[in-house]
């Protein structure tokens, strides 16, 4: 059987990474006992190209080079869904392959599995069935047309599993997996944790630790929070962005050190809206440069809070058990918030709720919990159930 499976952007590094490594697996025990082997190729449609966004998690989280790379980079949202397509039409026509598999809710997530269709090739999607619910969100968009077309879901949880039965999705198509990214995150566990967060800090400032004009030293009996922001909800207009800034600097900041791993996307909007400055001289905020998959594992394992927008910090807060300010008003992973049992509140970008929701978080404490199939073999279950498939 022949699979191409696909990535571009940052998150889905992490979820192909297990899945690659379930293939090599199945494909040595096919050669033991005679079984069907799955032919896979790789393509990177390379939304993402930083050394930082891409190369290094290849490295980090040893996937193989892609067979396959599109170049797409930057653009508006039809600028990259057009393009993939484009590109990938040719690689399917080249030498068709019997499965695409796609994985999370990015543009590369939509515009492989509409071409593949339109080319007859059968779809596969990992972490099939997350709904935010939320139209304005370009990855509910991709998630909604990625579910519509594909083959076989594989879901994370129960709760996406009833969004598919919710939508008419027949049951046969429906497999309940668990989720991948944990399997990722089990792999990496010790590696991250021998690591030091004084290293990472000073390995990871802003280009090269020249930047910023108050370095700031963890103190490491101190607790500290850690922030991710990058989605366009919250970075791309300056009403919302700006009051986000003075809340960390003038109030979180001071309370407690805040380590701030910035995304391009932020960078760039804190740079036009002229509140870059502010962050470089506070005293009490360490920014750093996008960081690797095991440094970002660590500061997770070692925070006191996570405050994020990010729906992969989310679900690893959950298993690492690090209180989790998730700073949107919605989740297509309800599964992480308190109510069903995880760690993460929605606070929104509002600066009052945040203010106080930190203020409750920081006396929480650290509470793992597991949801069921969170157990590190999904690629496994995803691996052996595409080999049954004819
Ligand atoms: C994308 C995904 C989002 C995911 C996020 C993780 C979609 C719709 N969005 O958002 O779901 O959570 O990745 O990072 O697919 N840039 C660089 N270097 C890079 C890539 C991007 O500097 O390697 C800058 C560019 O200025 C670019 C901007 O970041 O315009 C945004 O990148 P883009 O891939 O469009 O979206 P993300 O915000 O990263």
């Amino acid at each position: 059987m022949k699979i191409i499976s696909v990535v571009g952007a940052r998150p889905n590094f992490m979820k192909i990474a297990p899945f690659v490594r379930a293939v090599e697996r199945h494909n040595a025990s096919a050669a033991a006992d005679g079984g069907p082997r799955l032919e896979h190729r790789l393509v990177h449609t390379g939304q993402h190209y930083d050394e930082r966004m891409s190369r290094a998690f290849f490295d980090a989280l040893d996937i193989p080079r892609p067979d396959t790379d599109l170049d797409i980079g930057s653009g508006s949202h039809a600028e990259q869904v057009g393009q993939t397509m484009m590109a990938f039409e040719k690689v399917i026509r080249q030498s068709p392959p019997d499965w695409v598999v796609v994985v999370g809710d990015v543009n590369a997530t939509c515009a492989c599995s509409i071409t593949a269709k339109k080319e007859g090739v059968r779809v596969a999607h990992i972490e099939a069935g997350l709904r935010s619910r939320d139209m304005t969100m370009p990855e509910e968009i991709n998630r909604l047309v990625t579910d519509r077309l594909a083959d076989l879901l594989f879901t994370p949880d129960e709760l996406s599993g009833a969004n598919l039965r919710a939508e008419g999705v027949p049951e046969e198509r429906i497999r309940f997996v668990g989720n991948i990214m944990i399997d990722t995150l089990e792999i990496h566990r010790a590696q991250a944790e021998a690591l030091s967060v004084d290293s990472i800090i000073a390995n990871n400032r802003l280009e090269g630790g020249t930047e910023q004009r108050a370095p700031v030293r963890l103190d490491p009996s101190q607790p500290f929070a850690l922030l991710t922001l990058h989605r366009p909800s919250n970075v791309d207009r300056r009403e919302t962005l700006e009051p986000l800034v003075r809340l960390f600097v003038d109030e979180i900041a001071s309370r407690t050190p805040l380590v701030w791993t910035i995304h391009p996307r932020a960078r760039k909007q804190l740079e036009e809206f002229g509140l870059w400055d502010d962050l470089l001289s506070c005293p009490r905020i360490v920014l750093l440069e996008p960081l690797g998959y095991p440094e970002t594992l660590k500061l997770n394992m070692e925070a006191a809070v996570v405050l994020t927008d990010s729906g992969g910090m989310q679900e690893e807060c959950c298993v690492l058990g690090t209180p989790c300010l998730t700073l949107r008003w919605n989740t297509e992973r309800p599964i992480t918030l308190r109510e069903h049992g995880g760690v993460s509140v929605l606070v929104g970008n509002d600066p009052g709720h945040i203010r106080s929701a930190f203020n409750e978080a920081m006396a929480w404490g650290r509470q793992p919990v597991r949801p069921p199939l969170w157990d590190g073999r999904t690629a496994d279950r995803i691996a052996e159930a595409l080999a049954r498939e004819k």
